[in-house]
């Protein structure tokens, strides 16, 4: 694996409470292969990927366990300094708004010349030489003029792809990408999504991808991590999980897709909210939402199940949801 998270723990203390964020998380991901990881607002996906980056807000955020194993190395026991240089060069992150994420008074082009004289020391004349080519791979039209243009200069999607840019510049092994078309209109979200996939597969990376939209994932993603309360319930082959979910919660979150085929069927929405992550229910955390609940879902946690080689389910009756 190239990486491999175990058992992540992470909690935010702040003034109301101790919030347990990250509940013992279990994931990982291979070269060239791109898991997706799905999940209600709150379930602890982008808090996972910020300590996977080494980006988390701390304090009030505090890893309070686990080990995240990248190219076999546990990232939690580096220096700072080694985990910044493996942060730069060997794995990136694109977030869902490249208008904060982007520097406004720098031009794009210096601003991915910059990866290239910071990293590896080029010159400008060669990191610009450089800038202009990765903008290319990333399908911005008119490279050469458009090198000196200043990030609001260009439309949502456009920006977005300088994002990715970035995040290729130094080819990394891993990519996490948070959401990174959600703000981006249909049709281009569909554009931008399909460009990153495209690289994702020609370079060979690992892709996390943490995203709220099914009809993506069918697309382009070989496994999906399905998280609920900071953790993991539920993860498989896509093809395994919409063939039959082995957990309660992906099935809800399955039958909440719209379909083209079902016209005028009320949209299945999973009942309630989720928990509050300074009071987790005990037992198994999704059990006052679960229409299959036994009096066990309500004193025990679910260890996570091992299906089959490829699969876990983090479900006391996945057997039945399976067949159900
Ligand atoms: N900076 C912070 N300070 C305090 N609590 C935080 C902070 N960041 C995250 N949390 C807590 O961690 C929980 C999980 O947050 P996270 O951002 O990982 O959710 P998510 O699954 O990415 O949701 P979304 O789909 O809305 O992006 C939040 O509900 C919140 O309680
Ligand atoms: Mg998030």
């Amino acid at each position: 694996m190239l990486l491999e998270v175990r058992d992540l723990h992470v909690e935010f203390r702040t003034r109301d409470g101790v919030a347990k964020a990250v509940n013992g998380v279990n994931y990982g991901v291979d070269a060239g292969e791109t898991l997706a990881v799905l999940g209600e607002s709150g379930s602890g996906k982008s808090v996972t990927a910020q300590a996977v980056m080494g980006i988390l807000d701390m304090p009030p955020g505090k890893i309070t366990g686990g080990e995240i194993l990248f190219q076999g190395k546990d990232l939690l026991k580096l220096k700072e300094e080694e985990r910044r240089k493996v942060r730069g060069a060997e794995m990136a992150m694109i977030f869902q708004d490249a208008l904060s994420s982007l520097n406004p008074v720098l031009s794009v082009g210096d601003q991915l010349g910059e990866m290239f004289t910071v990293h590896r020391g080029m010159s400008r004349k060669d990191a610009r030489t450089k800038a202009i080519e990765l903008m290319d791979r990333v399908r911005i039209p008119a490279a050469k003029e458009r090198v000196r243009q200043f990030p609001h200069q260009f439309s949502g999607g456009m920006r977005q792809r300088i994002m990715i840019a970035m995040a290729l510049a130094l080819e990394p092994a891993l990519i996490i990408a948070d959401e990174p078309t959600t703000a981006l209109d249909v049709t281009v979200q569909a554009q931008v999504m399909d460009l990153l996939a495209e690289l994702q597969r020609e370079l060979r990376m690992g892709l996390i991808l943490i995203t709220h939209d099914l009809g993506v994932v069918a697309d382009v993603a070989d496994r999906i991590a399905v998280m609920y309360a900071g953790r993991i319930v539920e993860q498989a082959p896509v093809h395994d999980i919409y063939k039959a979910p082995a957990h309660p919660y992906t099935k809800g979150l399955l039958e909440s897709i719209p379909r083209l085929d079902q016209k005028g069927q009320e949209l299945y929405a999973i009942k309630g909210l989720p928990p509050n992550l300074m009071n987790i229910p005990p037992g198994c955390a999704f059990n006052p939402r679960c229409p299959m609940a036994q009096d066990v879902c309500r004193t025990d946690v679910p260890p996570l199940h091992e299906v089959d080689d490829q699969r876990v389910s983090a479900c006391h009756f996945w057997r039945e949801c399976l067949n159900g």
